[in-house]
């Protein structure tokens, strides 16, 4: 289906509403890959579709133009839910030359395994289609390090690639409430990435801006600067008091254990927020961990690995939010005790400043107590420099 947003400027995308999980992970009822295509005396489409609906897309296309009068096919994001009609598209719009971001022109070549006719396009340049002029601003980061933004000047129209989208099968902003998909996507897939949401926010806040067409979801005819400004808001740093969080499970009360030594020992100097990982909300406790200063998590030892609800709140955590935050692991164990190392080698991964961790075979004894407290005296140093 394809239809008139405004004149000359046309919807040509695709629905999935079939879709349950997006990028595997992320929890949607359906969505739509958009793409818009903007003639001027020049033609350029926005953006492509999956592979998989090349032949409604190029219907799409064909309903308003012969493909192969398209001049530039801009790329603003190479993730293939965009970019994977690409390859095809270029088959039938064999004059066309892409457009597109640096990094992009990369991550392009290495999902074509070809050459491809392209240019690269730099913040804030235009091009003038005749009759539209395009403005391309780069977004780095949003959520992928190859982002643009597409601005028509004329009708004051701002194609926003993955920002300001909603995982919803609808193109209609009126048809349907936005909330709650439109903060939901916002926290799955853009939350990480809040200091580039905020230097993204800054360079469009102050355009004028009468639509904004994003790659998912419903194209924002209805004070489309709402949902800038809700970016804006949601981007913004917490202000927060300064605290430690505390996550761990226990099976015996060991591991409670070592974790009560390292709480009682933080908390004359400093707030400890503390989580029981199996029960406790994952989204709560990834929410405080961003926020800390620091990070202690703790888990026994079982079949040789760490517990299972610790991977999965570690698989929740951004290594570009906490990057280079103060963490370290702790547990008991029966008789092999990997546990502890494990959790470290993934607090690395995840770029951590990991201390070196604290480990009892069954019940902690005294000495294996004061280690913990130890634990708790090297943290506060690293976060309190200045009082310890
Ligand atoms: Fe909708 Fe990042 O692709």
């Amino acid at each position: 289906m394809s239809f008139e947003i405004i004149p000359n400027v046309y919807s040509v995308g695709v629905k999935h509403p079939e879709l349950t999980k997006f990028d595997i992970v992320v929890p949607t009822p359906g969505t739509t890959y958009n793409s818009y295509l903007v003639v001027g005396e020049k033609i350029a489409l926005i953006d492509t579709v999956g592979d998989k609906f090349f032949p409604e897309f190029i219907e799409n296309i064909k309903s308003i133009i012969d493909p192969s009068k398209i001049d530039y096919i801009i790329t603003q994001h190479s993730e293939p839910d965009h970019s994977g009609s690409l390859k095809q598209l270029l088959k039938v719009a064999p004059n066309a030359v892409v457009l597109l971001s640096k990094p992009g022109s990369m991550f392009i070549r290495q999902q074509l395994n070809e050459e491809f006719p392209h240019r690269i396009v730099a913040d804030q340049e235009t091009l003038d289609l005749g009759g539209k002029t395009l403005r391309f601003i780069t977004a780095p980061f949003l959520h992928w390090a190859d982002v643009l933004f597409t601005y028509i000047e004329e009708d004051q129209v701002l194609f926003s690639c993955d920002a300001f989208a909603t995982h919803y099968p609808e193109w209609d902003q009126l048809k349907t409430p936005l909330e709650p998909d439109f903060s939901l996507y916002y926290q799955a897939i853009m939350s990480p990435f809040a200091p580039y949401i905020q230097k993204a926010v800054a360079k469009v806040i102050d355009l004028p801006i009468k639509i904004i067409g994003p790659s998912h979801g419903p194209i924002l005819t209805d004070h489309p600067k709402d949902y800038v400004l809700r970016y804006k808001e949601m981007s913004q740093p917490k202000e927060v008091s300064p605290y430690v969080v505390v996550a761990y499970a226990s099976a015996y009360g060991y591991t409670k254990s070592l974790a009560n030594s390292i709480i009682d020992e933080l908390s004359p100097h400093i707030e400890v927020k503390v989580f029981d990982i199996e029960n406790d909300v994952r989204s709560e406790i990834v929410e405080s961990i961003n926020n800390a200063k620091a990070v202690l998590f703790g888990s026994p030892t079982f079949n040789q690995d760490a517990i299972e609800p610790i991977w999965f709140l570690m698989a929740s955590l951004s290594a570009i939010i906490n990057r280079g935050k103060v963490a370290a692991a702790f547990g008991s164990y029966g008789w092999s005790g990997e546990a502890v190392e494990l959790m470290s080698q993934r607090l690395k991964g995840l770029k951590f400043n990991v201390l070196p961790g604290v480990r009892a075979q069954f019940s902690p004894t005294v000495e294996d107590l004061a280690n913990a407290q130890e634990l708790a005296r090297l943290v506060l140093a690293k976060i309190k420099p200045s009082e310890s």
